[in-house]
């Protein structure tokens, strides 16, 4: 996309973009190369704000003291992987105060009926039967309320938000349908390099943190853990390296991994294992593993021991998010009808 108006050389406006992680666990490779790369490589060319969703979290339950540690292990995580920031909007959802408020707002604008058709409902309340509370429910609401309130233009999302996206969009047209263009309708940004990183025990379903220890490689796992969770990996009964996802869904997943880490295209890399087995393949992947976790977990330690700078950062990411936030609010709520403060 151009961005550069060419006929009074002032730059355009850079379009915005909103994504949100939850803080609940350690992310894992899988969302290293699926989201939070992707993120660094949108922080040149857009205006983007990356919020951790420790609100989201909570529709189920946390362990306090964990919450907290996790959420700020993950502003570290985020600072290691290379995002600037003084370039991006970094913060945590909790500490700016409109996203509940506009959530309020927004769900007396939307539909029972539109909830309970959200799959993730389905699927997080029949895994959580004891627990299906208001907030599980109404989680699509908070999310439509974090794009809207900072006007986002994309929003990079996996597959399994793609539904919440659709539904943020409609609540934004019913409401701009009512009361004129209040908030910018967002579309979803599906990046070039976002490859779909699958469980190593079970390699047709995604890699997930909520799965046992040895389907997924954490971020900060040691060199000795990815060793022995590559070793253990699912392969295929034949033993030819080949990139087929349908029939050899294992060995494809390691692949797809060691070519999204390196860069190497997929057939040259299939190529240079010509005559090879599945253990030179596992040691090779293994390396290239520990070669991109390594400088940034040395990177999360440095972060997690100067918690005055983390600090430093989430206080003027707050600060920050909520003066673009309010802006959006007060428009809301003016418009709604509330009498001005
Ligand atoms: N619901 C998202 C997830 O679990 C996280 C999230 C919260 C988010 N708010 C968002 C993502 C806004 C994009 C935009 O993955």
């Amino acid at each position: 996309m151009n961005q550069q108006n060419q006929s009074n050389g002032t730059p355009d406006k850079k379009l915005r973009i909103l994504s949100g992680i939850q803080p609940s666990g350690t992310p894992t490779l899988g969302n290293y190369i699926g989201a939070m790369r992707n993120w660094k490589l949108l922080s040149n060319d857009y205006d983007c704000l990356y919020m951790i969703a420790d609100l989201h979290s909570i529709t189920v339950r946390q362990e306090p003291a964990k919450l907290r540690q996790q959420s700020t292990q993950l502003l570290a995580l985020l600072l290691a992987i290379g995002l600037d920031p003084e370039q991006n909007i970094l913060f945590f959802q909790s500490h700016v105060s409109q996203h509940t408020q506009l959530s309020w707002v927004l769900n007396c604008f939307t539909y029972m009926g539109e909830m309970s058709r959200m799959t993730q409902f389905k699927d997080k309340s029949a895994k959580h039967s004891d627990n299906i509370n208001c907030g599980l429910f109404t989680y699509p609401v908070l999310m439509a309320s974090d794009i809207l309130l900072y006007q986002a233009n994309l929003v990079p999302v996996g597959a399994d938000q793609t539904q919440h996206l659709e539904i943020c969009r409609d609540i934004a047209n019913r409401f701009n349908g009512i009361y004129g263009n209040v908030f910018t309708i967002p579309e979803g940004y599906f990046p070039k390099f976002g490859a779909k990183v699958m469980s190593l025990q079970d390699p047709v379903r995604k890699m997930s943190k909520s799965d046992p220890d040895d389907c997924f490689i954490s971020m900060l796992d040691n060199p000795d853990n990815v060793r022995r969770k590559i070793k253990r990996a699912v392969t295929d009964s034949d033993a030819a390296i080949a990139y087929d996802p349908e029939n050899k869904p294992g060995v494809s997943n390691l692949l797809t991994i060691q070519s999204s880490l390196t860069g190497e295209a997929m057939d040259a890399l299939v190529d240079s294992y010509a005559g090879k087995g599945y253990g030179v393949l596992k040691s090779n992947l293994t390396d290239v593993i520990i070669e991109t976790l390594s400088p940034i977990q040395d990177k999360f330690n440095q972060y997690m021991n100067d918690k005055s700078y983390l600090e430093t950062v989430w206080r003027s990411g707050a600060e920050h998010a909520s003066r673009l936030a309010e802006r959006t609010l007060s428009k809301v709520m003016k418009k709604v009808g509330f009498v001005s403060k």
